[in-house]
């Protein structure tokens, strides 16, 4: 579709969530966004976190080329739920091969298991629930800010793995129908260590990079204090303080940061409604949001 990036007006942008999160309404999305407006979103981005876009009403080839602005594209790991002509959007929801889970991911940031993790993400409302569904962000980096100095201490520096293998094994234990061979990756996504605290390469803030399906541990701490380490920082995070809920209408965009939030998913009635959503995901180091 041919656009006239002229006729793209000035986004007005408001801030929703407690510490992060706004709302930038009339934000054009589509893949010939003046380089003006694209500067402009970016740094809403770098500001709140996860911004999002009412109504933007978009078609996948749009969702595509506007995301593609930002750097290249993951293909995600389940291929089977890729949309066949835009294998770059991932299709989340009880519809056709949506990628459909009975059971929350916990909190996370979009593909820790890879060794550059993804540093952001875009979520489409195409067909949403009128009730449940609902998108959970926390802002890992505000609650960073708020620890006592004596955790910041004991946790800057830690390592943790990552793995696809515990993310599966995870996924089976709350999906006792799933097949096995969903997600059996580990040849090509072995465990990679990040830190627990990560710093945000263009702000400098740190925040909290916990993902508890996908960690498998903290090195050099026993399993044990590996675990109660992981569960404490989440009972942090998940503060109200600190999360913003977003109840999806249909045509709504949302994109975050996943280098400074963290999100989960609340179940809906699938035996009752009908959910698609469309997730497109930027691959780490991308150039349009490292400055
Ligand atoms: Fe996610």
């Amino acid at each position: 579709m041919n656009h006239i990036a002229a006729h793209d007006a000035t986004p007005a942008i408001r801030p929703i969530g407690p510490t992060f999160g706004a709302e930038v309404a009339g934000m054009p999305i589509h893949g010939d966004v003046t380089p003006e407006l694209l500067v402009q979103f970016v740094s809403a981005l770098h500001r709140y976190r996860v911004l999002v876009v009412p109504q933007a009403n978009v078609g996948p080839a749009d969702l595509v080329a506007f995301s593609r602005r930002f750097g290249p594209l993951e293909i995600h790991s389940r291929f089977e739920s890729t949309l066949p002509d835009h294998p770059e959007v991932f299709c989340v929801g009880n519809i056709g091969q949506a990628s459909f889970s009975r059971g929350i991911e916990q909190w996370h940031a979009d593909s820790s298991y890879r060794p550059v993790p993804s540093d952001a993400s875009l979520f489409y409302g195409e067909i949403v629930p009128p009730e449940g569904g609902d998108t959970l962000f926390a802002d890992a980096t505000a609650a960073y800010r708020s620890l006592d100095s004596a955790t910041k201490q004991r946790i800057d520096g830690l390592t943790a793995v990552h793995s696809l293998e515990s993310l599966r094994q995870w996924g089976l234990r709350h999906n006792p129908d799933r097949k096995q061979e969903v997600d059996n990756r580990a040849d090509s996504f072995p465990p990679v260590r990040h830190p627990l605290v990560r710093r945000h390469p263009v702000t400098g803030a740190r925040s909290l990079f916990v993902c508890p399906a996908v960690i498998s541990h903290i090195e050099g701490l026993p399993i044990g204090e590996s675990t109660a380490l992981i569960d404490a920082l989440i009972a942090h995070i998940a503060q109200p303080r600190t999360v913003y809920v977003h109840r999806w209408s249909q045509g709504d965009l949302v994109m975050w940061d996943n280098r400074a939030v963290l999100h989960t998913a609340s179940l809906f009635d699938h035996t009752r409604y009908r959910r698609l959503m469309y997730r497109t995901t930027i691959a780490g180091d991308a150039p349009g949001l490292s400055e």
